[in-house]
């Protein structure tokens, strides 16, 4: 499932944001990449314990927090602390799939990727190209949001970044280890909650939402994995 989440941050914390990004220094990307990786990924990165990496990092996982939308489509377990990019002067990323595990430089723990998510920092008319696009059994999809907006995808599937033409293009990027591992399962529940939700908002008493209410949460027990 390929979703979009709408106004992630707020324009106040968009505007903080890319001040601290624009007076960061930043670091080839090729760091962080792993091996396949590394030979296609061309552009910069602001390195995991840079100071305004942790402090934006702490902003975007409040600004999770508050939003329904992203709960019930990522159902996750643990998110790995967001890291911010920039892609300029051609800049781009080939194709490839997101490292499977990925440890903290901090703690060392371990984070499975079952989602990955990109938040758009910079407005689309600011840049030509830098399109995510992802690959999936129906075709490429072509991700270009506005600023503040976030796309959520399977971290199995390929995917590139195009060139950057002109001008910048300023992202976070990160992983969610979900408490449900397949896509397919995530998909269904995401399915069924959005329902739920829509029925909730027709008759708030209905005794017919109580019931798959029920299901919801047997599914989510029986599948969950903590
Ligand atoms: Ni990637």
């Amino acid at each position: 499932m390929l979703i979009t989440i709408p106004d992630v941050l707020t324009s106040e914390e968009l505007t903080q944001a890319r001040a601290i990004l624009d007076a960061a220094e930043w670091v080839d990307g090729k760091l962080t990449a792993g091996y396949q990786a590394q030979a296609v990924k061309e552009n910069l990165q602001l390195p995991e314990s840079h100071p305004a990496a942790v402090k934006l990092g702490e902003m975007v996982l409040a600004a999770l927090a508050r939003s329904p939308l992203f709960m019930s489509a990522a159902l996750p377990l643990k998110v790995f602390p967001p890291m911010f990019n920039r892609y300029t002067g051609g800049g781009h990323f080939g194709t490839h799939v997101d490292t499977a595990i990925r440890s903290l430089a901090s703690t060392g723990q371990r984070i499975r990727t079952d989602v990955s998510a990109t938040l758009f920092l910079t407005a689309p008319d600011r840049y030509d190209g830098g399109e995510l696009i992802v690959e999936d059994t129906y075709g490429m999809h072509s991700v270009k949001l506005p600023a503040g907006h976030m796309v959520l995808y399977p971290a199995t599937s390929l995917h590139h970044v195009t060139p950057v033409t002109r001008g910048e293009r300023v992202s976070s990027f990160f992983w969610i280890q979900s408490m449900i591992r397949a896509d397919g399962d995530r998909t269904l529940l995401y399915d069924l909650d959005t329902a739920i939700q829509r029925l909730a908002k027709e008759s708030h008493r209905n005794p017919i939402g109580v019931q798959l209410t029920g299901v919801y949460h047997n599914l989510l027990r029986r599948w969950a994995e903590m």
